[in-house]
């Protein structure tokens, strides 16, 4: 509310009428204003018709101060005028050597692209810029959809062949984003792998390239697309924070570059790697959208205007969606040995925890006993299910609970009828080896008969079963991407062919079966990125679920993605790196996402048991503050012995504190946490869910909380707690 007001304030003062345009062309200037209630972004026209990006920063009001592009002239033989310039779209042409936005070869070999403006068209909240060749009909719009109250611009490119003759691309980037000039630039970026996903890191901008990047077909666990820039100094509250992310699921590559005349720019969208995408006159190639924001107040804020953004106008049914119910998962308790009566045996136990929605992972289908057989053969396993998964189904659903089930789609076993049948399907280069990992390959989803396969196997089992929810898995990285098939010139295509194909069978499975959700997975967090969002409701965040090591793995995946798509689990312990948690301290982990339970509930103890059955009640009261809420970091597992995260209700109402105690030396007791985003005057009822709280009054005034801060009693290894409050 605050924000959507503040911005029509700000536009209303620039424009000097009262039309809230978040989109304005100055004719006279030749100017485009972009404004929103968190910054400003101005381009403007050169004298040669070259669009130059020209501010990004806090919002502007007064359209007076902006000044015309003016001519810039050339430093010395070594360094035109156009590596001054912040060309908006960089085609690769004439004097440029930084990193172009665009880079074409004609069928003749010539390769420069000199890109010019042509015209530009406003449409409410986008604007789309038309450029083209200085000479040919290589045609480019630059598109731009601006979200004035979440501070957010999306860009994205067309490239069109208007021209005769075929050329091909060889680099398409999504946009260029520069910061203000300077130096003393900070990146902030998520890397890690598999089962370490999403860590964190800070470095200092120095002059050169440091890429951010897939080359393996799927998003990756190695690096997430997703960045953020600041001056050095900012915080989780304070300082600028330039920030954006990329909204693609296969090869992609955000490079941030400074030049040696002190600009900072980060160039993002399709991987270069290995790319080559050939246009016939008429054809067309659109890149993904690269979502870009500045924060005024810091990494928390950053973070929040994404979670609005990919709440509000990502995930596939905005804000109607449901929040995330309460999950249960066999996979680490059962792994490939399911069958009806043990499954449903842990779905009693789950029902009585308060389970809403049961999912049956790996192990049902084809001959899949382990890792080796199975993948591609889509049918119920009569071994294990002899009458189908109907009797299973009906008895989930009649406990209470919807019904989710496991598939991996894209990959084959060759131990699999389906290879047998279609050893081509794969993709390959003749001739050969074809790497299998984990025992498997994959499938060659470029190809519209393995497309329509896929679609057609995944819409019988929607079709004949009451399945809820797919937990949609991708497990090995792409190998001899070969596409023997099609022409030499295209073979290279298949690296964007894959991922359009996997997103039209997820549309269109969603569009028949409209209630149907999805779960991202690609063993863990190999597929977490705004592509997949718009047609998931959740990410498989890792496959490491032991709590300690999530706290750093969650962290890092909230800067980029809100709480409501972080599918965290309670499993038993020891887990896989030995450690042991208590049960109170696992579920509080997870109670900062989307809960699930994926432990061996046949081996749970009546004390874990009833515990459990507590902590499920409590995350229902408090799961819309964390899904939907404003999260705030407040101390960091990287940097403290503590981690505490605090949510507030959107409308205030209630806001819940989250602290863990990883250990303590010498009897020293764990730090004052002072909250955040609370209302000053107001007072708020306090409710500490285990008494580990010092305060002992159970009102508690918002100056208070945020100023004089809380103390707990968090003395043992792995201690946690809960604070509930409620605005009263
Ligand atoms: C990898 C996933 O990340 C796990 O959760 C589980 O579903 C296995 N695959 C099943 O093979």
């Amino acid at each position: 509310m605050f924000r959507a007001a503040l911005w029509l304030l700000l536009v209303c003062f620039g424009a000097c009428s009262l039309s809230a345009q978040a989109i304005r062309y100055l004719p006279e200037k030749r100017l485009w204003v972009i404004t929103t209630s968190q910054n400003s972004y101005v381009m403007g026209l050169g004298p040669q018709g070259q669009l130059e990006h020209i501010y990004w920063d806090a919002p502007l009001w007064r359209t007076e101060d902006l000044q015309a592009v003016t001519a810039k002239r050339d430093i010395s033989s070594f360094d035109p005028h156009q590596m001054l310039e912040n060309e908006e779209f960089p085609g690769w042409g004439g004097p440029l050597y930084d990193e172009p936005a665009l880079k074409i070869t004609r069928s003749n070999g010539d390769r420069d692209l000199v890109l010019r403006y042509v015209s530009h068209h406003i449409d409410g909240d986008q604007l789309d810029i038309q450029l083209k060749d200085i000479h040919d009909a290589v045609n480019v719009t630059l598109h731009y959809r601006v979200y004035p109250t979440m501070g957010i611009l999306s860009r994205w490119a067309t490239i069109a062949n208007g021209t005769k003759q075929d050329f091909t691309i060889v680099s398409a980037q999504s946009a260029a984003w520069y910061m203000p000039p300077g130096t003393g630039y900070r990146l902030s970026y998520l890397s890690g792998r598999w089962a370490a996903e999403t860590q964190l890191n800070r470095e200092p901008i120095h002059e050169g390239i440091k890429v951010l990047e897939s080359r393996e077909g799927h998003t990756s666990h190695n690096f997430n697309p997703w960045f953020a820039i600041d001056d050095g100094s900012a915080t989780e509250q304070n300082g600028r924070v330039w920030f954006g992310a990329l909204a693609w699921s296969g090869n992609w590559r955000i490079s941030v570059e400074q030049t040696p005349y002190r600009q900072v720019r980060v160039t993002g969208g399709l991987n270069p790697f290995d790319f080559s995408y050939h246009l016939k006159p008429g054809e067309s190639l659109t890149t993904p959208q690269f979502y870009g924001g500045v924060a005024q107040h810091g990494f928390g804020e950053a973070s929040r205007l994404l979670h609005d953004l990919e709440r509000a106008d990502i995930e596939p049914h905005g804000l109607k969606a449901r929040v995330r119910p309460v999950l249960y998962n066999s996979w680490e308790a059962t792994t490939f040995h399911v069958n009806e009566e043990g499954q449903k045996a842990l779905a009693d136990k789950a029902a009585k925890l308060g389970v809403e929605l049961f999912v049956m992972d790996d192990g049902w289908f084809g001959a899949r006993n382990d890792d080796h057989a199975g993948l591609g053969d889509w049918t119920v396993n009569r071994q294990k299910f002899p009458n189908g998964l109907a009797p299973l189904i009906a008895y989930v659903n009649h406990l209470g609970m919807d019904f989710g089930l496991w598939v991996e789609p894209e990959m084959v076993n060759p131990n699999s009828d389906l290879y047998r049948a279609h050893p081509d399907w794969v993709m390959n280069f003749p001739g050969r080896p074809r790497s299998e990992l984990r025992n498997q390959l994959v499938l060659n989803l470029a190809r519209d008969d393995v497309k329509e396969y896929i679609y057609g196997a995944l819409d019988k089992l929607a079709t004949e079963y009451n399945i809820r929810y797919f937990k949609w898995d991708m497990n090995r990285t792409f190998s001899e991407p070969g596409w023997p098939e099609v022409a030499p010139e295209d073979q290279q295509k298949l690296w964007v062919k894959y991922v359009d194909n996997l997103y039209d069978i997820i549309d269109r499975l969603r569009a028949k079966h409209p209630n149907l959700e999805i779960e991202s997975c690609s063993g863990g967090g190999g597929r977490v990125d705004l592509g997949i969002l718009r047609r998931v409701e959740e990410f498989w965040t890792s496959d490491n679920t032991e709590a300690f090591d999530r706290l750093r793995i969650q962290e890092g995946f909230s800067q980029a993605y809100s709480a409501k798509f972080m599918s965290a689990w309670v499993t038993d312990v020891p887990n896989m790196n030995h450690r042991s948690t208590p049960l109170q301290y696992r579920f509080l982990v997870a109670m900062q996402g989307a809960l699930g339970i994926g432990a061996n509930l046949n081996k749970w103890t009546e004390e874990d048991t009833q515990l459990a059955t507590k902590m499920v009640a409590i995350d229902k009261r408090i799961r819309n503050t964390v899904q939907l809420g404003d999260l705030y970091r407040i101390l960091s597992p990287r940097t403290n012995d503590t981690t505490a995260n605090e949510y507030v209700a959107r409308n205030g109402d209630q806001a819940v504190l989250f602290a863990f105690r990883h250990s303590q030396q010498y009897n020293t007791p764990p730090p004052t946490i002072y909250l955040r985003g609370l209302d000053e005057h107001a007072v708020y009822h306090v409710e500490s869910i285990d008494g580990k709280l010092v305060e002992k009054s159970e009102a508690l005034s918002g100056a208070y909380l945020m100023h004089h801060g809380l103390d707990f009693k968090l003395t043992d290894d792995f201690d946690s707690t809960l604070v509930i409050l409620k605005k009263q």
